[in-house]
């Protein structure tokens, strides 16, 4: 079913002692966002387990920031997803940019880490976005369609119905420059159009489409406003209490 989602992306952040008292802040807060908004958060591997415990009994899901691709074994320095499961992820980020980026995350890969994830019953955050110099010479629609069916289409319905996906602009990651509502409400109807034409009218409406990139309080309200926008994928302002909740309260 298509819900509001508000996920934060704490990165490579805090240590585990202010991760906790960020995860007890939140708690505190919690009652001020509309119930029918999911927060989401998504601490570093080292975290998880602390974080789980605090939030526990709350309305806050737990979300790794990203999974192997294997499912167990000699895989030094990886975290399975049953290791998540087991520390109490409900999710995991999968193709971040900054993974794609600076880890060689290919499409491939990720096909086989949403399958793992969605075997243990963890829903994957599917992100897809552009680069701005993609973008500058008007290829951001071509991009998107390569991300999604290089990995989504390769999915069955019923996998794809447990999928949400994050449009992230790389270029609005981290810069304080936010895509337009109108910009991103046009790239949401895009991925909405694409999933619609390979799976169906019935999943494509059920999926949750988050926007991240420079989201914050002061331009949540109008962002989410949008048709095809079902909350976002928070980073820096993920990390501050009162802007995480802020911008679940914009809904
Ligand atoms: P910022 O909100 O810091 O731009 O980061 C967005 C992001 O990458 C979330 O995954």
């Amino acid at each position: 079913m298509r819900r509001k989602i508000v996920a934060g992306n704490w990165k490579m952040n805090t240590t585990v002692a202010e991760g906790v008292d960020l995860a007890k802040s939140l708690v505190a807060k919690i009652k001020e966002v509309p119930s029918d908004v999911n927060l989401i958060i998504a601490p570093p591997f080292t975290h998880l387990v602390s974080v789980a415990q605090v939030i526990s009994g709350s309305k806050i899901a737990l979300s790794a920031q990203n999974c192997a691709d294997e499912i167990k074994g000699a895989y030094t320095g990886e975290v399975s997803v049953s290791m998540l499961k087991s520390a109490g992820c409900a999710y995991t980020i999968l193709g971040h940019s900054e993974r794609r980026e600076y880890y060689g995350e290919t499409s491939s890969k990720l096909v086989k880490k949403i399958k793992l994830a969605l075997n243990e019953g963890v829903m994957p955050i599917f992100c897809v976005g552009e680069k701005l110099e993609e973008r500058n010479a008007g290829k951001h629609f071509v991009i998107i369609g390569a991300q999604l069916s290089e990995v989504l289409f390769e999915l069955t319905p019923e996998e794809m119905a447990h999928v949400v996906i994050a449009y992230e602009p790389v270029w609005a990651i981290g810069t304080g420059v936010t895509a337009t509502s109108e910009q991103a409400q046009e790239i949401h109807a895009f991925i909405r159009k694409e999933i619609a034409g390979r799976f169906g009218d019935s999943i494509a409406n059920d999926t949750s489409i988050l926007y991240g990139g420079s989201c914050k309080p002061s331009n949540a309200k109008e962002l989410f406003a949008c048709k095809d926008i079902d909350g976002g994928l928070i980073g820096g302002a993920a990390l501050k209490a009162d802007d995480f909740i802020a911008i679940a309260q914009s809904y």
